[in-house]
């Protein structure tokens, strides 16, 4: 997220400060220190209450949409009355809904519920990954989710954006520093795939505003970069994001978390396939109770495949596929009285039988 504006005031939040005689700062010379890394974390976007997913625009500035009448036509405005929600409010003079001062938009080509297909468009529109709003009547999770990459220091920790700097220029003094530590690395080398070093760069820091005597920054793509004292120095924490709605992780990239198809090889069909096998010996007749057996003299000893996948494969093969890999006609016969659920179970045992 690059929204920026020109006002420099800043309104805090009360927090507790932890630690803050600390230096975040990088002193030995290890290399590992020249590195930047990155984490992924899994999270749900903004909706409209059908589900539709919404988009913000970089090129925004705070409380002000920038998309003009022939950017709508992609990007239709995301409308609705007044809330008594903290976080969703109309645009002053419209009725265009804007989440913590970021305007929201929907993308022309989502047509179903789930589709993300504005995610990342120019890199300038992004999905929301941000809490829920109290009262609020507009927004809904996504029961979706998507696996976010975003920007850490060598420790896992996570380093953020302000939208109230500007490029090049920190915006952030005073007891802003303490609640948001300087980050600064000499001599960055190494960086996530994907991201270039020359990304990287060093902007200086008013030595007449600084608490802190910090008085240089590293910036990506211009802008100064930050830890938030809450996260307690911890990786993998990302409290700093989202609050007041002008921080943010600096994403890397997004993807739909793709859909974990659970396994159908669990240990009830293991112990239902073992029932098949040797109850009333209907293979084990032929390949042993253990599996070990040369079936008919035939050296294919089924012990030895130890993979469920592999073996429905191969029982499907001759029940169903015209017995590709021309097996004796006693077995495939045995396998056309199979059906799905049997094949499945027996599978799960078998490979489970010790090679
Ligand atoms: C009448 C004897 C007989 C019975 C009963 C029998 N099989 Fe077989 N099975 C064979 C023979 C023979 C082969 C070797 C086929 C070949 O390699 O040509 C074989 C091969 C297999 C293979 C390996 C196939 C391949 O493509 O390599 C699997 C898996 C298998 N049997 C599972 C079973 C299961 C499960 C049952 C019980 C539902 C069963 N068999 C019952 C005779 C039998």
């Amino acid at each position: 997220m690059t929204t920026l504006t020109k006002t420099g005031l800043l309104s805090l939040v009360t927090l507790t400060l932890i630690g803050c005689g600390d230096t975040y700062s990088s002193k030995d010379s290890n290399n590992d220190n020249n590195r930047l890394k990155s984490l992924n974390r899994t999270v749900n976007f903004l909706t409209d209450t059908d589900g539709m997913s919404l988009y913000t625009f970089d090129k925004d500035t705070l409380n002000q949409s920038n998309c003009d009448a022939e950017c709508q036509k992609i990007w239709p405005l995301f409308v609705g009355a007044n809330t008594t929600s903290e976080d969703i409010k109309v645009l002053d003079g419209t009725d265009h809904l804007a989440y913590r001062k970021h305007p929201l938009y929907y993308f022309v080509n989502d047509n179903a519920i789930g589709n993300v297909n504005g995610d990342n468009i120019k890199n300038v529109w992004h999905l929301l990954y941000a809490p829920k709003s109290s009262n609020d009547s507009q927004t809904e999770y996504s029961a979706e989710t998507m696996t976010q990459t975003y920007l850490t220091d060598k420790d896992g920790r996570t380093l953020y954006t302000f939208d109230k700097d500007t490029e090049g220029v920190s915006n952030c003094y005073g007891a802003c520093e303490e609640t948001w530590p300087i980050y600064y690395n000499s001599n960055v080398q190494s960086v996530p795939t994907t991201l270039k070093t020359s990304d990287f760069t060093t902007i200086s820091r008013d030595a007449n505003k600084s608490k802190t005597g910090v008085l240089k920054q590293t910036a990506y793509k211009g802008k100064p970069l930050y830890y938030f004292t809450p996260d307690a120095k911890k990786s993998g924490v990302t409290k700093g994001d989202w609050v007041k709605g002008v921080w943010h992780v600096v994403e890397i990239s997004a993807q739909k978390t793709s859909t974990v198809v659970a396994s159908p090889y669990t240990a009830e069909a293991v112990e239902k396939g073992k029932v098949i096998f040797t109850n009333p010996a209907k293979c084990s007749s032929c390949h042993g109770a253990d599996g070990q057996t040369k079936p008919l003299g035939v050296d294919n000893i089924i012990a030895r495949y130890g993979d469920a996948e592999l073996i429905t494969k191969k029982l499907k093969d001759m029940r169903d596929n015209g017995n590709p890999n021309n097996r004796n006609s006693a077995m495939v016969s045995v396998a056309s009285g199979l059906s799905d659920e049997a094949i499945i179970n027996l599978s799960a045992f078998v490979a489970t039988l010790k090679k």
